[in-house]
């Protein structure tokens, strides 16, 4: 089956046909293991998960949390206790734990409503449980036979979760960040919505907080607000609902603690003693995390930018050169971002640890991404030394904290290019080309609407193939990537086109331009991520919620070539408002299953996210989220729709699972 793709790869495997079975199917040879699932405990002296919901809460700071989501492996040395990258057979694993299952199936019956949010004060031993599940859990893994296990008597495992202490460094340590629970501004409270990630050259951990604004409310009037402060909660999306996601405010609560209380961004909430008006500007960063550290207060590094976090993926470092990550704010209409470091890269930093995030990581330029017809493209930068900056008329900028704590509104003043939903990125260790999945955007303000013209990098406006009239925009999404001028990846000029259109395979031309089979159709791209010990393999994941009546989200395997490897195209779309007209742009070239295939679809309404690999790439590790979210009930087995992992009458648990040939060969190749 296997054929020569980009790199001298050849892709190895069978491709693994669509399908919807509650069961994770990876291709013949292969063996996948479930490594932790949510509820497992990371430690000796925690009882093994009931799953049905009978844990002690305050047992939650030592299990794994729930939908896991990104994660990456860092190889240890014999002692296990520091860094040694090369290491396969022993290694620290960190993964993301994105939100507590919305069903509620870590409470016996489900949880007390989420939300009259103004009256109800839910059991705290509920909102304890919830607020352990997100965050970080790092536990010490080893290969164990043809696997990996867990090594719960490590001392590295420790929860990371939504009320560890975080400290706040870069521009924006000081005023903005003011609250009660840190009145000098230099720390926070947790961590949350933890998606995509990232890791640093200097070996460590990167979370990244995506959908934090969800998480509170501003109960009181506006008029105790400045009007930048009401236009900065807009541009955000901190509503004035009475509620945050999962009502942890508890209104009403006189416990008079920051732990419940923070939650509701304002100063006359649960307790009238706590002034968390700033508490929302403490959330939506990059946080570091020292692996091999368990006592080391996580760092919110606000030098690059506060939006709806993806993730931050480093460029491959260049002694001499500034160090550059480059970022997602996965919401419709938002900006891709890079930062590019003061300070310039030393070989001695490598696996340095966190004092050299504090070096790279706290001082650099901020830019976001202007994506032109014409296939060029430039940074933008967000500084106040930018006059568009500076002299925005929409919004007055104060200094450089206000500018990176509302990084989108300087997106807005510089004319960056408003997105199809930026998730991943990944940087193509072969030749330096970064690529970044744009997941859909289907709205009545989405992409194709009066207020979000079609453009070359956003340039598909069709129907799903069922045809409904809501479902219109960019309905399956596209894989975007660039080139920056000269191979810099400091260069504030690139070239672009789209690597790969998300089609269904029986959908029209115009709709499936990437030429995409049976053996490789997908909808909605969103883990991506390239292997670095199979230099030109690319992994593809999907979150997808237009072509789940065919098939369950997936992975797929690629071989890329290059930026500009295709042809100019002109997309024609059906339906477009009046005004619209099809828009040029620039397509890699068709797929054929050589170079693209599927690896894997996963269990009943899950969605796959989240890779790592061993350094010899003999395995990898990959998560799978939320497997039965459209469950109507949490005690009656027959309203599931998956039991996945557990199998049987099992409520559904979010996972890793450990990937492994049978014959012990590289995964994939
Ligand atoms: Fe949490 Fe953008 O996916
Ligand atoms: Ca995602
Ligand atoms: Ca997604
Ligand atoms: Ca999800």
């Amino acid at each position: 089956t296997g054929a020569t793709g980009a790199n001298g790869l050849t892709l190895s495997f069978n491709p693994v046909a669509k399908g919807v079975a509650d069961a994770l199917v990876v291709p013949a040879g292969y063996t996948a293991t479930v490594l932790m699932a949510t509820g497992d405990p990371i430690n000796n002296a925690t009882s093994a998960y009931s799953n049905v919901g009978t844990d002690d809460a305050a047992s939650f700071v030592s299990r794994v949390g729930d939908h896991h989501d990104g994660m990456h492996y860092f190889g240890l040395n014999a002692a296990g206790t520091a860094i040694e990258s090369n290491n396969a057979t022993k290694g620290v694993l960190c993964s993301n734990h994105e939100v507590a299952e919305d069903l509620g199936f870590v409470h016996e019956a489900g949880p007390t409503e989420y939300g009259d949010k103004s009256t109800v004060a839910r059991p705290t031993t509920e909102i304890d449980k919830e607020v352990a599940l997100h965050g970080v859990t790092i536990v010490e893994v080893a290969k164990s036979g043809t696997t990996y296990q867990i090594n719960r008597g490590s001392a590295l495992n420790r929860r990371i979760t939504a009320a560890t202490d975080m400290e706040i460094t870069g521009p924006a340590r000081g005023t903005m960040m003011v609250t009660a629970y840190s009145t000098a501004g230099t720390n926070t409270r947790g961590t949350i919505n933890n998606c995509g990630n990232g890791y640093t050259p200097w070996g460590t951990y990167l979370t990244c907080e995506e959908n934090w604004a969800g998480y509170f409310h501003r109960r009181e009037a506006d008029t105790a607000r400045t009007a930048k402060e009401v236009a900065a909660f807009k541009r955000y999306g901190m509503s004035n609902a009475t509620s945050g996601r999962y009502n942890w405010s508890r209104p009403g609560a006189t416990d008079g603690t920051d732990l419940y209380s923070r939650w509701n961004a304002g100063v006359t909430g649960a307790s009238a003693a706590a002034d968390f008006r700033n508490v929302g500007n403490t959330f939506g960063w990059i946080v570091e995390i020292d692996p091999v550290n368990a006592t080391s207060t996580p760092k919110k590094r606000t030098a690059l930018g506060r939006f709806a976090h993806e993730g931050a993926w480093p460029a491959k470092p260049v002694v001499g050169k500034p160090v550059v990550f480059y970022m997602g704010d996965d919401s419709r209409n938002e900006y891709i971002y890079k930062f590019v470091s003061t300070a310039l890269w030393s070989a001695s930093d490598a696996n340095a640890g966190v004092a050299a995030g504090d070096k790279y990581m706290d001082s650099g330029k901020l830019y976001a991404a202007k994506f032109n017809a014409d296939g060029t493209g430039t940074w933008e930068l967000l500084s106040m030394s930018n006059s568009k900056v500076a002299t925005y008329a929409a919004y007055a900028f104060a200094d450089e904290s206000d500018v990176v704590v509302n990084a989108r509104i300087a997106g807005d003043a510089v004319g960056a290019t408003k997105m199809d939903r930026p998730e991943w990125g990944a940087v193509n260790p072969v030749n330096g080309e970064v690529y970044m999945t744009l997941t859909n955007n289907v709205s009545s303000s989405g992409r194709g609407s009066t207020a979000v013209p079609l453009d070359a990098a956003n340039p598909r406006y069709y129907a799903d193939t069922k045809g409904t009239a809501t479902n219109r925009g960019n309905v399956n999404g596209h894989i975007i990537r660039w080139k920056e001028a000269g191979g810099d990846h400091a260069a504030t000029t690139f070239n672009w086109d789209i690597y790969l259109f998300g089609a269904q395979s029986d959908a029209d031309a115009n709709v499936n331009l990437s030429g995409l089979t049976a053996e490789n159709d997908f909808s909605s791209p969103d883990g991506l991520w390239f292997s670095y010990a199979t230099p030109g393999l690319l992994w593809v994941q999907t979150d997808d919620g237009y072509y789940t009546d065919v098939t369950n989200c997936m992975m797929l395997a690629a071989l890329p070539g290059t930026v500009n490897d295709g042809a100019e195209t002109t997309v024609t779309n059906a339906g477009v408002p009046s005004g619209q007209t099809a828009v040029k742009t620039r397509v890699g070239k068709k797929t054929s299953s050589t170079v693209l295939r599927r690896f894997l679809v996963g269990p009943k309404d899950c969605e796959i996210t989240g890779i790592a690999e061993t350094p010899d790439g003999k395995a990898i590790f990959v998560n799978i989220q939320h497997p039965g979210e459209n469950s109507t009930s949490v005690t009656d087995p027959t309203q599931f729709t998956s039991h996945w992992p557990k199998g049987g009458s099992a409520r559904p648990q979010s996972a890793t699972v450990v990937i492994t040939r049978n014959d012990g060969g590289k995964v994939a190749v």
